[in-house]
């Protein structure tokens, strides 16, 4: 079954953005809402707080039109080496108030920390969860075994993590875990942080593990060619097709698309409500598994971060 839309709020906060105008943002949070969608994914880092501001504000100003509780806001805590379990709380409540609601529907761990033993950090959202101040709690990019132990101790019903042509590794392990314990995938950076989309110049994207010379020396030239393949042989655009394609993988239940205006927006929900053709979908099995070929295998995120296991 293909995959449900959710945008993703992560160019409100303009961390990596710098030219995004708030009142795109505005705008591309309405198209969201009219075209259907439902699931919002923010974070507390993301502006510091701008983008959860913004995002919230807007499904608050439209709830007579789209009544809060058919609505999903799923956000992220940054847990640091000095967080103390006992602040999760307060850092919960201080995204409930930015987000201008009274509960945050999915909160999710952003990111596992090396040698930082998680566990208190998820007591103290399930007693967040027991007191009504979150619905459903989520990890973002841990790996596969710290998500089948932690999820085998505690209730975890999400799971977040990079997934586009140019990334399928969540295929080998984090999917089928995922898949066994109930916990729904949610596939963030689509097209790999844009590098998918129109723009081919990859200028300000260096936090990206495939912008290391020795891999997009040889990328580059392949994502060129898919480009021009999939203008050659369908009416959909590289960055509709490869979404679709994203929406279309087995075991994946939600992908955030990351358009941050209304036409990128308007494109890929009109590119959603379609399926893709046959040869298109059989030759981006075969692009992915080359563009597979050139990525370090113990890589385990598009960001290049290490940690080492608690
Ligand atoms: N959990 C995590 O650690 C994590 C990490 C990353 C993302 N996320 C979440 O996932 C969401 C999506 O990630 P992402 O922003 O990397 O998604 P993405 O969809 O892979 O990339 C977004 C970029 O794609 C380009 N784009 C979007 N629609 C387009 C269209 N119709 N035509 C051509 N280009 C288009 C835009 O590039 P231009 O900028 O060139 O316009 C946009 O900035 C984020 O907003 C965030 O909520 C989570």
């Amino acid at each position: 079954m293909k995959a449900s839309l959710g945008l993703g709020c992560w160019a409100f906060g303009k961390d990596f953005h710098p030219d995004q105008r708030d009142a795109d943002s505005v705008r591309t949070v309405h198209c969201a809402l009219s075209r259907g969608i439902t699931h919002f994914d923010t974070a507390q880092t993301y502006g510091r707080g701008t983008s959860e501001q913004i995002t919230g504000q807007q499904v608050r100003r439209f709830r007579n039109r789209f009544p809060r509780e058919k609505i999903t806001i799923a956000t992220k805590l940054m847990i640091t080496r000095h967080t103390d379990p006992l602040s999760v709380r307060r850092l919960v409540k201080k995204s409930i108030r930015r987000l201008c609601t009274s509960y945050i529907d999915i909160c999710c761990i952003h990111w596992p920390v090396s040698g930082y033993d998680m566990r208190p950090v998820l007591r103290e959202l399930d007693a967040c969860r027991k007191e009504g101040l979150i619905r459903e709690t989520g990890l973002s990019n841990f790996p596969a075994d710290d998500l089948r132990a932690l999820a085998n101790q505690y209730e975890i019903s999400w799971y977040q993590g990079p997934y586009s042509l140019l990334w399928r590794k969540p295929d080998e392990q984090l999917i089928p875990i995922c898949r066994d314990l109930g916990i729904r995938f949610c596939a963030y950076s689509p097209l790999a942080n844009g590098l998918l989309g129109g723009a081919s110049a990859p200028e300000g994207k260096t936090h990206l593990l495939f912008l290391q010379d020795h891999i997009w020396k040889h990328l580059s030239p392949m994502i060129q060619e898919m480009k021009q393949t999939v203008s050659q042989i369908s009416r959909l655009t590289p960055a509709q097709a490869a979404l679709l394609w994203v929406m279309q993988q087995p075991g994946i239940d939600l992908v955030l698309t990351g358009a941050r205006n209304r036409t990128q927006l308007e494109q890929i929900t009109a590119a959603a409500q379609t399926d893709l053709q046959e040869d298109l979908a059989a030759y981006f099995d075969e692009f992915s598994r080359q563009c597979s070929l050139l990525l370090p295998q113990d890589e385990d995120n598009i960001f290049a971060h290490r940690w080492n296991r608690s």
